[in-house]
């Protein structure tokens, strides 16, 4: 049985004008081009650009600081992220703001959203649990004039990536997080920009050991985020 809880009213539905978007059909007339964030959040509660919409509870938008200098951008949001409406409150969420504290970043003051702004899941064999599923192009796609106009509201001083999807929306398909992660990327969405790893893959470590190793790694790529925010070079990899 899909979610069908809390649904909320289209602002701007289906019939709205569409656009050709790298070769998507993208719904724009929902953006009001060099909105504001809040703006921008309403606009977004109504979107209709692919059919993740159907099944999840709630668009969540980015959330952050006013003025940020740091934007952080996940995959999409997970079930309890959902349920909130929020982005990174989950499991993955906690561990992010572990990772946060860890490399001196104060969430407060940063931006924190997604590639894709609606849960994509399907039910588990057995139970009632949601299990998330991996976001298609043409999904990253429709979506993705979300995320520039954050992109445009917002004009970071550092990008981040965290994961895959992510990194490659942005950052072109054949970027690889493990080979590349901590590397400065030249990029016009931002002065500095570059990927680290998605904290949930964090949570799949197959032991304490490699967990705790793997978190090292990854509150080291963060520091070198915040010494990029401070307006230091980072000391560490460049492209
Ligand atoms: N994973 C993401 O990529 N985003 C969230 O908001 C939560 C989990």
């Amino acid at each position: 049985m899909l979610n069908q809880k809390a649904r909320p009213k289209s602002t701007r539905p289906a019939e709205q004008a569409t656009t050709d978007f790298h070769g998507a059909k993208v719904s724009m007339g929902g953006i009001t081009s060099g909105a504001s964030i809040k703006k921008l959040r309403e606009e977004a509660r109504g979107c209709r650009a692919c059919d993740l919409w159907r099944n999840a509870t709630q668009t969540v938008f980015g959330e952050g600081a006013a003025k940020p200098t740091i934007i952080f951008v996940g995959e999409q949001p997970g079930d309890r992220e959902d349920l909130a409406g929020s982005p990174f409150v989950g499991p993955a969420g906690k561990l992010f703001d572990e990772a946060l504290v860890e490399a001196g970043i104060n969430r407060s003051e940063v931006y924190v959203t997604n590639t894709v702004k609606h849960f994509k899941w399907v039910p588990a064999e057995r139970g009632k649990r949601r299990i998330h599923k991996k976001p298609r192009a043409d999904e990253i796609q429709a979506c993705r004039p979300w995320l520039d106009a954050e992109l445009k509201a917002i004009k970071p001083k550092v990008l981040v990536c965290l994961g895959a999807t992510a990194a490659q929306a942005l950052f072109g398909r054949s970027f690889s997080v493990t080979r590349q992660r901590g590397v400065l990327v030249d990029s016009p969405l931002a002065p500095k920009a570059l990927a680290t790893v998605h904290p949930s893959s964090i949570l799949r470590a197959p032991d304490a050991n490699a967990r705790r190793d793997q978190m090292a790694k990854f509150v080291a790529d963060l520091k070198r985020v915040a010494r990029l925010a401070r307006g230091g070079a980072g000391n560490r990899k460049k492209a």
